[in-house]
């Protein structure tokens, strides 16, 4: 049976390839994209999405926008990593109302009504804002998600936002805090998929170069949105390539053991300098019973060989991939 979940995300270039891959995967139905500002303006991740979609040939897919910035803290958005458009100054044409249908439901309205349903699960690939949303305003509704999957936080890793903190919880830091305690009230575990794996997901222009043998028309319009991201990567963090963190909480999603780590009572601050740090506690000093479980460790070759063979349609396995990953 395929696996409905929805798809909260900020548009953003890796965001764009995790919906991408999610839309790939016969084992997925996405139910619905729910955008949340974040790397980019609630607004403009919408159009980003759609543009998306447009290329996916899914406009069917209801999109519906939610918040359009943090609960508590200032917006800052990370136009400086996803460029001026949040599609990496590719500016792929607007897509034209009547291509689609126009969702007057905000996100959070849309998650509650789908979530009693049962066996929905959610992947949050940005700001957690508008699951504090819904697990405020409908408590029994957050309680229902079946599986809640979070590219967020980091046990191990340096952030990339701050020594300590990962962009999607330091965005909005209340509202990370918020669903970790709330999961936690409901006796569930989010899974926490954070910069300890997601750094290790590395496309690099040998991999992209390879992308667009297999499939000149996907594999180009990769490049178009990813150039960008490894300027960005070069720049900031000195590597050939980019770090395509949300596609793996897709692919986790659908296929568990592509990350393995520990379950673990996990909090998010919320002020001072360490705001947005995911705060793992791995001794379990607090005793107190674990609200996450928290990869630590992927299989990157595994990742791409799933990434290629679903996103590029391909009906055998990339033979140059375990050259290209080693
Ligand atoms: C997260 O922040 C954004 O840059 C990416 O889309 C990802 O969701 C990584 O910190
Ligand atoms: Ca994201």
């Amino acid at each position: 049976m395929r696996k409905k979940v929805i798809i909260d995300c900020d548009p953003g270039i890796d965001d764009s390839l995790a919906v991408m891959l999610a839309l790939s995967m016969e084992e997925l139905e996405v139910a619905g994209i729910t955008i949340v500002a974040g790397n980019s303006p609630a607004e403009m991740g919408y159009e980003n999405i759609l543009k998306v979609l447009k290329f996916m040939d899914r406009l069917d897919v209801p999109v519906f926008i939610g918040a359009d910035r943090p609960l508590k803290r200032e917006y800052i958005n990370a136009l400086d990593t996803h460029g001026p458009d949040g599609l990496g100054g590719s500016f792929l044409p607007v897509v034209p109302s009547s291509s689609y249908i126009k969702q007057q439901k905000t996100a959070a309205e849309f998650i509650s009504e789908v979530l009693p349903g049962g066996g929905i699960s959610v992947i949050a690939l940005g700001p957690m804002t508008n699951l504090a949303v819904l697990a405020e305003a409908y408590p029994e509704a957050f309680k229902s998600i079946d599986t809640l999957v979070s590219m967020g936080g980091s046990f191990k890793s340096p952030g990339n936002c701050s020594p300590v903190a990962e962009y999607n919880y330091w965005c909005d830091p209340d509202a990370a805090a918020y669903v970790y305690r709330e999961m936690d009230r409901a006796g569930k575990k989010i899974h926490m998929v954070g910069l300890d794996v997601t750094r290790r997901i590395v496309l690099t222009p040998d991999l992209l170069a390879y992308m667009k043998r297999l499939s000149p028309h996907i594999g180009s319009f990769v490049e178009k949105i990813t150039q960008f991201y490894f300027d960005f990567h070069w720049e900031w963090e000195h590597i050939i390539g980019c770090v395509i963190n949300d596609p793996l909480a897709v692919a986790y999603f659908a296929q568990r053991d592509l990350c393995s780590g520990f379950d673990s009572y996990v909090q998010i601050e919320t002020q001072g300098i360490s705001i947005g740090q995911s705060v793992v506690d791995a001794m379990d000093f607090y005793r107190h019973s674990p609200n996450a479980v928290v990869l630590t460790e992927t299989d990157p070759q595994a990742f791409f060989r799933l990434f290629f063979t679903r996103l590029l349609r391909l009906d055998s396995e990339p033979d140059l991939l375990e050259k290209l990953t080693k």
